[in-house]
């Protein structure tokens, strides 16, 4: 039996998948144990997320001295180490996605004798280049209670017979659009600071795009030369890298309107306003798909975790050259006739995966008092 709910994030998605998560179990009176590893600290990635998704301060957060991955991965089990023995007992951890807080908390956990559940489970790019495909693998083999977004994710865990038991609950980030899209409606004033009357919405930031000066140089030479109106908030990743690689002025264009990382509700009324989106986000490919949004996204990638938003028509993968961003770009927005997209619902289902994964929590619950 648990009478602990650890929940840990530490960066924005995380916190953003979490909330309606977090306020369920804070509404059903259970004790929830929130803690922040600091992976992302800067106000806007942080805070500003709390603020916006209306979640109490953590109980617990750290300052991370550490930047190498392997580095913040031992800092950030270090930290977490004492605050999950003093209530190892009774407890059971709640995590969501695939960043590096994720696998840190995951083996802490395990460790400490914690059972693991895994909220966004069997995500699979098969893609090794990337760390977030290392830390699911390894997250979703160590967790006991694995919430599979959707079919295709129960059968990629099925398939790499994990330890754990599997339920299909949705994907909560779309709990998050439909709590929340209303709200920034109301309250949000992003519009009044935005140049364009229409515009694409971009965002870039995933480590294997950026990283490289000549993958970013390629990337964005496709988004100059698309020749349209651009709204680009910046990831501190990738403003790191356009200053050390000098690349900023390459963005000075009366055509691209550059902002700093948005909070959640002027981001929601950001993308419902876009033409359509660019992007590399795991998270903005699920959100376009919820009724509300529907917004065509071109992702930058050669390969996604989210194959449900490609066979829905929503997403469709760019490659990495210039001439195929800039052309897929240019015709979008010069298209008399848009691709229609005619879905009704979410892959990501309808907004309630936070409902069933608390009723799976108290099932189980009811089930080992029991025992
Ligand atoms: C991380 C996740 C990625 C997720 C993304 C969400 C991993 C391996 N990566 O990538 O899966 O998609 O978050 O946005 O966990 N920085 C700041 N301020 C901050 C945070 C970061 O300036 O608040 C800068 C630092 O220079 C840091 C760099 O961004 O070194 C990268 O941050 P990090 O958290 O390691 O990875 P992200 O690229 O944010
Ligand atoms: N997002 C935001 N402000 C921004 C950019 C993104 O609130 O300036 C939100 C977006 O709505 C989505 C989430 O952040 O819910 C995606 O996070 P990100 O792209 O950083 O990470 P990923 O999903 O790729 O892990």
């Amino acid at each position: 039996m648990f009478d602990n709910y650890i929940v840990v994030t530490g960066t924005r998605p995380e916190i953003i998948k979490m909330a309606p998560v977090i306020r369920r179990l804070m509404a059903g009176g259970l004790r929830v144990h929130f803690v922040h590893t600091g992976q992302h600290y800067d106000y806007l990635l942080s805070k500003q997320m709390l603020k916006d998704l209306q979640l109490p301060k953590p109980y617990r957060s750290f300052v991370l001295r550490s930047n190498s991955p392997a580095a913040q991965i031992g800092e950030i089990m270090s930290k977490l180490e004492r605050p999950f023995r003093q209530i190892a007992k009774k407890s059971i951890l709640l995590i969501q996605g695939d960043t590096n807080s994720v696998v840190s908390a995951a083996l802490t956990g395990v460790k400490v004798g914690i059972p693991i559940a895994h909220v966004e489970a069997g995500l699979r790019s098969y893609d090794w280049r990337m760390p977030e495909e290392h830390n699911r693998r390894m997250v979703d083999h160590i967790s006991d209670i694995l919430f599979a977004p959707t079919e295709t994710s129960r059968v990629n865990l099925e398939m790499e017979k994990v330890h754990g038991e599997i339920f299909v609950t949705g994907n909560t980030i779309i709990d998050a659009v439909r709590e929340h899209l209303p709200i920034a409606m109301k309250k949000s004033k992003v519009m009044n600071n935005i140049r364009f009357k229409e515009y694409v919405l971009v965002t870039i930031h995933r480590a294997e795009n950026v990283d490289s000066p000549r993958i970013l140089g390629e990337i964005l030479e496709g988004l100059i030369r698309s020749n349209v109106p651009l709204v680009i908030p910046i990831h501190p990743r990738t403003q790191e890298r356009l200053r050390a690689n000098n690349y900023s002025n390459k963005l000075a264009s009366k055509n691209i309107q550059i902002l700093s990382p948005q909070g959640y509700l002027d981001f929601l009324v950001l993308l419902k306003n876009s033409r359509f989106v660019v992007t590399d986000s795991g998270g903005i490919q699920e959100e376009a798909t919820s009724p509300s949004l529907l917004k065509r996204v071109f992702v930058i990638r050669d390969s996604t975790e989210r194959p449900e938003a490609v066979a829905s028509g929503i997403v469709k993968l760019l490659s990495i050259s210039r001439k195929h961003i800039s052309s897929s770009i240019h015709l979008e927005w010069h298209s008399d006739q848009p691709k229609r997209i005619s879905i009704r619902k979410s892959p990501y289902g309808a907004g309630y995966a936070s409902d069933k994964i608390m009723r799976i929590l108290l099932r189980k619950n009811e089930i080992n008092k029991k025992i």
